[in-house]
């Protein structure tokens, strides 16, 4: 009977776990930004603890110079306020280079944000690309792009480094419900001074700088 009851136990505690990972995991493509307003200060703070993670894993072929074992990674996760999309990187990296006069071909991270989701193949004046290298130094593109409109700080960690950022929204209703195209990418140089692989969210291509229609999306929850 002991035992009966032991191997319940065991089987609900299993399909629990299961239902709550089900609720912790949208499908690929979609990923959630929860409510609130970190310290930007590249620190991990509670804000960010019960934020699902998204992983920055996928190769760009064309872009793949090195081995993929060696392409910087890194893990996101989103919160948002009436007037903000924030970013919490955590990136896998070694050895970090800003040896590049191209900004994306330095170590760096990159956000591409479609606020109307509209997926047009070029970029419209709600379309931007927000770039923050290792040291915390900003760029960016785009018709949407406007330097005031990002802020960030980056500290250098053991495994690579964080970058914690915040993007002013301008043209996206920020409540709960509303949807924005999304699309993330580590730059990786290696070593060489060039860029040696891109790591993306979703896209298998090097083309998000100019093409919002194969975002995924970010849903405000
Ligand atoms: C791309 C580069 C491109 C740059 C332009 C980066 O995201 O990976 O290939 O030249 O954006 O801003």
């Amino acid at each position: 009977m002991t035992r009966i009851l032991h191997a319940c136990l065991v089987i609900s505690i299993v399909t629990n776990a299961w239902a709550n990972d089900q609720q912790a995991k949208p499908p690929k493509g979609i990923a959630i930004a929860k409510q609130g307003t970190p310290d930007l200060d590249g620190k991990i703070d509670d804000h960010w603890k019960a934020c699902p993670k998204y992983a920055v894993t996928q190769p760009i072929a064309e872009s793949l110079k090195i081995e993929q074992k060696d392409m910087a990674t890194a893990t996101v996760q989103l919160l948002w306020d009436d007037k903000h999309l924030y970013a919490l990187w955590i990136v896998k990296d070694s050895p970090l280079s800003a040896e590049s006069s191209d900004d994306w071909a330095q170590d760096s991270v990159e956000l591409f944000l479609d606020q109307h989701q509209d997926k047009s193949v070029t970029y419209e004046s709600d379309d931007a690309q927000y770039r923050v290298n290792f040291q915390g130094k900003i760029s960016g593109q785009g018709t949407g792009y406007d330097e005031a409109d990002i802020k960030a700080a980056a500290i250098k960690t053991k495994q690579g480094y964080i970058v914690e950022m915040a993007i002013r929204t301008h043209a996206a209703d920020m409540k709960p419900g509303t949807t924005m195209g999304l699309e993330l990418q580590v730059n990786d140089d290696h070593g060489s001074g060039q860029r040696d692989a891109i790591a993306k969210w979703l896209h298998t291509e090097d083309d998000s700088w100019q093409d919002t229609s194969k975002f995924g999306t970010v849903q405000l929850k």
